[in-house]
């Protein structure tokens, strides 16, 4: 479990970059045992016992929020969520003022999400804590990367030489970035798929094959992950409307079926049924795997808070 020991450790988790295959693949092995006590109801109540956790989130969140709040006090920690909208952020304070006023609070684990890319790492020089990144901006969104390759790897078996196909707003999205890197380096043929008006302009450079095609995109899959239009970091006219979207770019039967028959439905939420996803996919049982994907999320950052409390990643 710890052949991690050899490797590289960080203090903080700020993004997928700066992480290699086994020190993934041993997070991913520490997580699976979390899966076995979550479900089993029993919990390892002490090993954060007197540690404390600061949740700080600039941005609206209900997954990412509550499962790191869950993992922390299912390890022992003591577990605050800070709300901007009620802290003094709103009086003006900067964010490096906040960090300092945490850090004299002897903070021990530090997770933040923000919306400018980089808030994370600026925070990680200026804190003692361990600083866990939960999504920054375009940026990254590792947890997020983590949990669903946790997901694609106990459904499929295997975490390489699999088509993994990332559809919808690929330019605005935190978790599409997380999951390229993540996925080409174990080893996967990650493709993306959006409009041209919504793909990076590097796409070239991230190791990914880019279609414009859904149906092309999907042909082969063995897994299809939808995602949100990012709204709130979009400027406008980039998509003629969200039906005309969701007629070239949403996910239903019709396009799924291009994918292989076995293929995997992943959305990381929150949902626009409708838009990128049809309600019939994301709701098929036989299909979809949305809701393991939450489960594993709690898993995944338990040994996340675990590895960082102890060791680093
Ligand atoms: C994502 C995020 O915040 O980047 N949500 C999440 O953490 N599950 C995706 C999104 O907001 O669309």
């Amino acid at each position: 479990m710890w052949s991690n020991h050899v490797l590289m450790t960080n203090r903080h988790l700020l993004g997928i970059q700066g992480l290699n295959p086994p020190a993934i693949t041993s997070l991913l092995d520490l997580a699976e045992n979390y899966v076995l006590l979550n479900r089993s109801g029993k919990t390892q109540r002490d090993l954060l016992r007197g540690r404390t956790l600061i949740n700080l989130f600039f941005e609206d969140s209900t997954r990412t929020r509550t499962s790191f709040e869950l993992a922390g006090k299912r390890l022992g920690a003591d577990v605050i969520n800070m709300s901007v909208s009620t802290s003094s952020v709103t009086k003006g304070e900067t964010l490096l003022d906040t960090a300092a006023t945490l850090n004299a609070m002897n903070c021990d684990l530090l997770v933040v999400r923000h919306s400018q890319s980089g808030a994370p790492a600026l925070l990680a020089q200026k804190v003692e804590a361990s600083v866990i990144n939960a999504g920054d901006g375009t940026h990254e969104h590792p947890t997020q990367a983590l949990l669903d390759a946790l997901t694609i790897r106990r459904r499929k078996g295997r975490l390489d030489g699999l088509t993994i196909a990332i559809c919808g707003d690929i330019a605005h999205s935190r978790v599409a970035r997380s999951n390229m890197l993540l996925l080409s380096m174990m080893g996967n043929h990650v493709r993306v798929i959006a409009p041209p008006t919504l793909m990076p302009a590097q796409i070239g450079s991230l190791g990914v094959t880019p279609y414009n095609d859904m149906v092309e995109g999907l042909k082969g899959a063995d897994i299809v992950m939808a995602l949100r239009l990012q709204k709130e970091r979009m400027n406008k006219g980039l998509i003629p409307s969200e039906r005309e979207f969701f007629a070239f770019y949403g996910l239903n039967a019709e396009k799924l079926a291009y994918a292989k028959p076995d293929a995997l439905v992943m959305h990381p939420g929150p949902m626009n049924r409708g838009v990128e996803i049809d309600s019939a996919v994301a709701d098929d049982p036989a299909r979809s795997v949305i809701k393991e994907q939450v489960e594993m999320g709690v898993a995944v950052r338990m040994a996340v808070l675990d590895m960082l409390a102890r060791e680093g990643i």
